[in-house]
């Protein structure tokens, strides 16, 4: 067995605790300031003016009208647009950037999708800004579009962020297939979903001058405030110390904020333009084109297994879509490497040009999708061999990742599927289909593995320790809802030893030590790497501070402890309150931070399973969930409840994924007829059933400093997988298709 990279630290103070998360009560009595939301003096409003058409080319675009209209104060096309710098998109590799698309808005003549930007209105109200962006006359020049993946083309999909080769075959994978006594080979495919926060994305910018240089403050709704400024440094060549970005609050997030979007963009400007504060709140049917989804996948996953049922030979193959010019790699083959043991694996990854929006990470982007695939063919498999879908899964546990040889930093599937299967009641399953009923309804049972990559970014802290008692985090890390704050000052009150209230989390601002995105379940082993280097460091810091006739000052330092935030030689102990006000000091700051690259000896996941029962009526096409159940092995849990929410979210996002959301294109027009709530599903209360959530205790401290691993995407792995199961189990019928709609029994 190896060491694990990081010395485990034990939590047995606030850290773990069921505590409200902070930010809750602001939000909910209206008291917190959303981005769309900080008064400015003398503030415009901007609205995009978006194509009508899905491709071809703007010949003329006549403002007259909308000027004319009382209250507008400037039609931007692009004759006026301000200068910036094009830079490539973040898609391309360029990751110092976060532009998203490099469709610039109100910049091109050429459209690519419906819904681009190519013009704004810049008016006294958001009103007036509206009206006049329906009084701007476009003339087009119109060509055939794809939006449809099923016709669109593929080709081979180019490496991965990650820096995956997309194409694996290694041991002739289908010849083995074709040798192995036990066959699935099948074709899933799930339609593409569309973010929907509840609140829009929005920015408000304002260009003005500070010490005699331009200066710009953005208040925007983003999962990625050091990058954004970063990116708008380069965007407008400015330096970063002349932009401060702010975010304090979000309301939703789920990835579909971890780029720049064009509208932050043209917000910057508009108020360039003008020389204003403006502000741009995306509509709710602007955001369906303005920002990205999830991509639609067509998917082939082939096992081959002994009779014994074990398997021999794993196939995923298939296609995502991108744009037409932007490059964004989905890589749901990503799972299917570490899996399962095997002896042959083949994996194969095309894309499919569209005109649309360029795809991007929607909450578990690739496991959502490729962990439906996989674990739909996992259970035709079981069906095939006759043997219990739990048990299947556990007799095909690797020794190690079998694709990169590294042991994994803990795994606990097995566990996590026994647990859940015995708080669920799975032993009340029956075999055969169509033997359950309740009524009308016909009960099934199902379940899936669940996981996602435990990832990590560069992050920086400062840790603010007073001569009160009290300690802050500074650290510009984004707080979306997740309870960053909450969790992070449970930890630092942990390691110090106070009560948790003692403790502060300022984030959301650059002018805060840079933090990374919050995305990839990764902010809190992340921002608590840094906290715990910070904290690290505070032992040698308060040393130096010792007065000089301290006797600890006489003990060499290493023999000195440093135990609940104090220093401690036998019967000697200064709390670092009374070493900070006896050398005079009302604060003192610790920097600390966190880098991934140490992450790379042990392959890293968090891993769960889901069970979930479903009644069917067949007569009227509905599929109900009647009782889920997951559980995870995501290492430290630093708050009971804000991690359970996390996982209660996920899971009924996967509802959503499995039995209502679609993008609907009308493939002629190349345009989404479900742009907004009333037709764009979502789960609400009544399609949720009772969901238990239950996780493993297993810190895990090869995967971060602080031994967690992500909660905030697994949750959605794997549950549409476990309703598909349950509707076999229930019916006898096989769905390969996500939505799973009435359709499929009428
Ligand atoms: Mo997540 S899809 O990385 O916000």
């Amino acid at each position: 067995m190896k060491d694990t990279v990081y010395e485990p630290i034990k939590l047995d103070g606030p850290a773990g605790k069921s505590i409200t998360r902070r930010s809750g009560r602001e939000k909910v009595t209206g008291k917190a300031t959303f981005s769309a939301e900080w008064p400015m003096d003398g503030l415009l409003y901007a609205t995009p003016v978006v194509s009508q058409i899905s491709r071809g080319r703007i010949i003329r675009i006549d403002s007259s009208l909308a000027e004319a209209l009382p209250g507008v104060y400037k039609v931007l096309t692009p004759e006026n647009l301000p200068s910036f710098t094009r830079l490539p998109a973040s898609g391309e590799g360029n990751f110092s950037s976060i532009v998203a698309s490099k469709v610039y808005p109100v910049a091109e003549r050429d459209i690519y999708y419906a819904g681009q930007y190519i013009a704004a209105v810049i008016a006294d109200s958001f009103e007036t800004a509206r009206d006049a962006a329906l009084l701007v006359q476009v003339e087009y020049e119109s060509m055939p579009s794809e939006t449809n993946i099923r016709r669109a083309e593929g080709s081979e999909q180019p490496g991965s962020v990650s820096g995956a080769p997309p194409t694996v075959d290694e041991q002739n994978a289908e010849q083995v297939l074709s040798a192995a006594a036990v066959q699935v080979d099948q074709e899933y495919f799930t339609e593409g979903n569309y973010h929907n926060p509840l609140e829009p994305h929005a920015t408000i910018a304002h260009w003005t001058i500070k010490g005699g240089k331009p200066y710009l403050l953005v208040y925007d709704s983003s999962q990625s405030l050091a990058l954004a400024r970063q990116t708008y440094a380069q965007l407008f060549n400015l330096d970063a110390s002349q932009i401060r970005v702010v975010c304090q609050y979000m309301g939703g997030a789920f990835g579909s904020k971890g780029l720049m979007w064009p509208h932050s963009i043209l917000a910057v400007l508009c108020s360039k333009a003008v020389n204003r504060p403006v502000k741009l709140v995306v509509s709710r049917n602007q955001l369906y084109g303005g920002t990205g989804y999830r991509t639609p996948l067509i998917q082939r996953v082939a096992l081959g297994a002994s009779q014994d049922g074990l398997i021999e030979a794993i196939i995923h193959a298939g296609s995502a879509s991108t744009s037409e010019v932007d490059q964004y790699t989905e890589s749901f083959t990503l799972v299917t490497r570490m899996m399962y043991q095997r002896k042959a694996l083949k994996l194969e990854q095309f894309q499919c040009r569209l005109n649309t929006q360029v795809p991007t990470f929607m909450r578990a982007p690739a496991e959502a999708g490729g962990v439906f695939a996989l674990e739909t063919a996992i259970d035709e498999l079981a069906v095939k061999l006759e043997v219990d879908p739990v048990a299947l899964r556990i007799k095909n546990e690797p020794v190690k990742d079998l694709f990169s040889s590294k042991p994994f930093s803990s795994r606990h599937l097995t566990t996590a599927l026994q647990e859940g299967a015995k708080a669920f009641g799975w032993h009340r399953r029956r075999k055969t289909p169509r033997e359950l009923r309740d009524g009308s309804w016909l009960v099934g049972f199902g379940v899936s593995a669940a996981t996602y990559p435990s990832l990590g970014f560069p992050t920086q802290v400062t840790l603010r320790i007073g001569s009160d008692g009290t300690a802050k985090i500074l650290c510009c890390s984004q707080e979306m809802g997740t309870g960053t704050a909450t969790v992070q000052a449970q930890l630092l009150a942990d390691l110090l030893g106070i009560p948790q209230g003692r403790v502060q989390m300022k984030l959301g601002d650059t002018d805060l030590p840079a933090g990374g995105i919050s995305g990839g379940s990764a902010t809190t082993g992340s921002v608590g790497g840094a906290v715990r280097q910070a904290y690290d460091k505070l032992k040698e810091r308060l040393f130096e501070l010792l007065a000089s006739d301290s006797k600890l000052r006489k003990v060499p330092i290493d023999q000195v402890q440093f135990i609940d935030g104090a220093l401690v030689y036998k019967n000697e102990m200064a709390r670092f309150e009374d070493i900070l006000m006896d050398a005079n000091r009302d604060f003192i700051d610790v920097d600390g931070s966190f880098s991934p690259s140490f992450q790379t000896s042990t392959s890293n996941h968090s891993f769960g399973s889901q069970f979930v029962e479903v009644g069917v009526d067949e007569d009227l096409g509905l599929i109900r969930v009647r009782r889920m159940l997951g559980c995870f092995a995501c290492g430290t849990i630093l708050n009971a409840r804000t991690a359970r929410s996390q996982f209660l979210g996920g899971m009924i996002m996967g509802v959503g994924q499995a039995l209502q959301e679609s993008i609907r294109w009308d493939h002629r027009l190349g345009r989404i007829t479900n742009d907004d709530f009333a037709e764009y599903h979502v789960p609400v209360n009544a399609d949720i059933p009772e969901i238990d959530v239950l996780w493993i205790d297993n810190p895990d401290f090869n995967a971060t400093p602080i031994g967690a691993k992500g909660i905030g995407e697994i949750g959605i792995t794997g549950v549409a997988a476990a309703i598909g199961n349950a509707v076999y189990n229930a019916t006898g019928k096989r769905l390969r298709t996500l939505p799973m709609t009435p359709k499929e029994f009428l």
